[in-house]
């Protein structure tokens, strides 16, 4: 495997075999060394059904490969031609309120229809026959972002399977339902749908299966097309690209067994330093989700952060931070949407590497500084990254929390597990994402973010991490449901009472709160009474005047706090100052605004700094600083926006 990608999503045909030649040359001066080619190019390739139109293709193949760039070959089933939806109307999706869409944008198939399966395994197949043994195959890149969700008839008979592999009978659906709530009883699998709209709040359990029944569904088509080229190809490694979104019906923790790499698609949506901290999320979850094998960071802006009202143009450097914290996370390679900017279409005005402009531009000209980069760092691109924290995340959690019926619309798991994420980030501590039921036993200290739904077993085998030494940190209304949704009765937070030490007797969601110490809370707060564990902080003032706010139990060999309140950053990292100490780890001396992530291969280290702040920095540390290529003493002065990786 080549040690670091740069490149990106190259679509040679919106343009015209002279644009090409230049593309590759201006590839090779960038440093480019592998493209996604063909990811919406089907109309391209079968103009008409049956009739299939490779010779562009070829010419590009041979170029990019006599040019040395190799190929990440794209499966373009995200976006069937209009003739595939004419002749097959069926398999166009369906949206919840039964409006039946139409071709003219992207991802405009049912993944249950089967039609579009049959179809999408016919182009992969066609695909692998052709370019099986062209030698700039260096990857195949099935589909784009799998996540589109249909409620069609295909997708009610699929789910009905699906539910009845789940349940085996009715009556365990109709109880993991609590169908005699609102009178929602099935007396026949035929009865169920999937939650289409209706009349008003809609069962928040059968919302919640139908994601976890699209994400098996979508995996099922991922499967088919990878067992095709599979077939061809043993040796060439197969991978689709994740998208990361709150409407993505995909539980990639688990597809990413099916992945030979891991590929991540990563957009901040913020602009400001919220950027920078969604970056490294972003990043800590997918090399999570790799557990240790490769990933890719296979699309990002090169030159614009969309914040959902405008594109804000990457500052200079911005784009060559972003892509160190990838790589210094475990990307095995920094790649674009896409690599020259459209002259028209839906994204017209989308960055690309090489802009409108050309390439004399600011960005083409970063963009091949940091290419020349790329072969500096390859040393460490094998190493491992050091994580003694971890934060729990989960899907399911996440996609139950997304429910109408909570107490506040004000709960957002993405924002508290991000809230918790940025502490660590903030004092250059490594973590890991791992799922709840993960064996935790390599970690010093366990936090868990407002994780509202969690299974008996994963509860059990967290209760035992803390009885076995470990430091466990909970937040505010964590526990709350099983997996069907159910809330755990006796007081909350169910699944964590006991290894807490507390019991919740009510919520009071409110718009902020203050803590004893001064601290203050937001969101929420709940009237904890405590059953063995101490109050460090207690609400004062309003309804909870006196009651605990912050506890910490001891249990088994080990430590568990828990947050009642979402805090305030000032007062989140004086509680996880303390319970990092708690846990035995050392805070590195890291001035503010200043990215830290820690790589280990045997006894070699090598310390990636990014200053993100806007004035120079002193860092404590000492080696070889591999940007550079030079040996730096202790304080390494890092100016505003520099970037260094010290070996040592
Ligand atoms: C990605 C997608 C690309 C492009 C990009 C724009 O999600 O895979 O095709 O649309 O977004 O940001």
């Amino acid at each position: 495997m080549t040690a670091f990608y740069f490149g990106g999503d190259y679509n040679p045909e919106q343009w015209s075999p002279e644009v090409w030649k230049e593309d590759v040359a201006l590839m090779r001066q960038a440093g480019v060394n592998l493209v996604t080619v063909g990811v919406f190019a089907w109309s391209s390739l079968e103009p008409e059904p049956g009739r299939y139109e490779f010779g562009w293709l070829d010419q590009v193949m041979d170029l990019l490969h006599d040019g040395g760039i190799q190929v990440d070959l794209a499966t373009p089933t995200a976006s069937p031609p209009p003739w595939f939806s004419l002749r097959h109307p069926d398999a166009l999706p369906v949206d919840a309120g039964g409006i039946r869409l139409t071709h003219g944008s992207r991802d405009t198939y049912c993944a249950c229809a089967p039609a579009y399966r049959e179809a999408a395994v016919g182009i992969a197949r066609v695909l692998a026959e052709r370019y099986s043994k062209h030698p700039a195959l260096a990857m195949w890149h099935v589909h784009n972002e799998y996540g589109t969700t249909c409620y069609c008839d295909h997708a009610a008979a699929a789910f009905r399977r699906w539910l009845q592999q789940r349940y085996g009978d009715l009556g365990r659906l109709n109880a993991a339902w609590t169908t005699a709530f609102w009178s929602q009883g099935y007396s026949s699998w035929e009865e169920i749908q999937p939650p289409r709209a209706t009349q008003y709040l809609v069962n928040p359990t059968q919302a919640l299966d139908f994601r976890r029944f699209l994400s098996d569904e979508l995996l099922g088509a991922y499967r088919d097309q990878k067992a095709i080229l599979r077939s061809f190809t043993p040796d060439v490694p197969i991978t689709t690209n994740f998208v990361f979104g709150a409407w993505v019906p995909v539980n990639h923790a688990r597809w990413a067994a099916e992945v030979d790499l891991v590929a991540i698609d990563h957009y901040p949506g913020s602009a400001g330093p919220g950027a920078e901290e969604q970056t490294a999320l972003g990043a800590d979850l997918a090399r999570s989700w790799a557990g240790g094998r490769p990933w890719l960071l296979m699309e990002q802006a090169a030159g614009t952060l969309n914040d959902g009202h405008r594109l804000h143009t990457k500052e200079p450097g911005r784009m060559a931070r972003h892509s160190l914290s990838h790589l210094g996370r475990g990307s095995r390679g920094a790649m674009f949407f896409q690599w020259r900017a459209s002259r028209g279409g839906a994204e017209l005005f989308h960055s690309a590497m090489v802009p409108h402009a050309g390439a004399d531009s600011r960005r083409f000209r970063e963009l091949t500084e940091f290419g020349a980069l790329l072969p500096r760092l390859a040393e460490f691109a094998g190493s491992a990254v050091e994580a003694d924290v971890a934060i729990l995340w989960d899907a399911e959690a996440w996609w139950a929390m997304q429910s109408a019926h909570l107490p506040s619309s004000d709960l957002d798991y993405l924002a508290s597990v991000q809230a918790a994420h940025r502490q660590f980030w903030a004092a250059g501590i490594g973590v890991d994402l791992v799922a709840p039921d993960a064996d935790l036993s390599a970690y010093r200290l366990v936090v868990v973010p407002s994780l509202y739904l969690i299974s008996d077993q994963a509860a059990a085998s967290i209760a035992r991490y803390v009885e076995g030494g470990g430091h466990l940190l909970v937040t505010y209304f964590s526990g709350i449901v099983n997996q069907d949704a159910q809330v755990r009765l006796g007081g909350y937070p169910g699944a964590f009472s006991e290894v807490l030490g507390i019991r919740v007797e009510e919520f009071h969601p409110v718009a902020e709160v203050q803590l004893a110490s001064g601290g203050q809370g937001r969101l929420w707060s709940e009237h904890v009474h405590l059953a063995g564990a101490d109050a460090v902080d207690r609400y004062s003032g309003g309804v909870l005047d006196g009651s605990p706010a912050i506890t910490r139990n001891e249990y088994g060999e080990g430590v568990a706090w828990y947050v009642s309140t979402q805090l305030e950053d000032e007062a989140y990292e004086a509680l996880v100052g303390q319970a990092i100490r708690g846990a035995g780890l050392e805070r590195p001396e890291l001035p503010a605004g200043v990215e830290m992530i820690r790589r280990r291969a045997g006894e070699t280290t090598w310390t990636v700094l990014i200053n993100h702040s806007e004035g120079e920095v002193a860092v404590p540390i000492a080696g070889f600083e591999l940007l550079s290529g030079t040996e730096v003493v202790s304080p390494l002065m890092l100016a505003a926006g520099g970037q260094a990786v010290v070996r040592a």
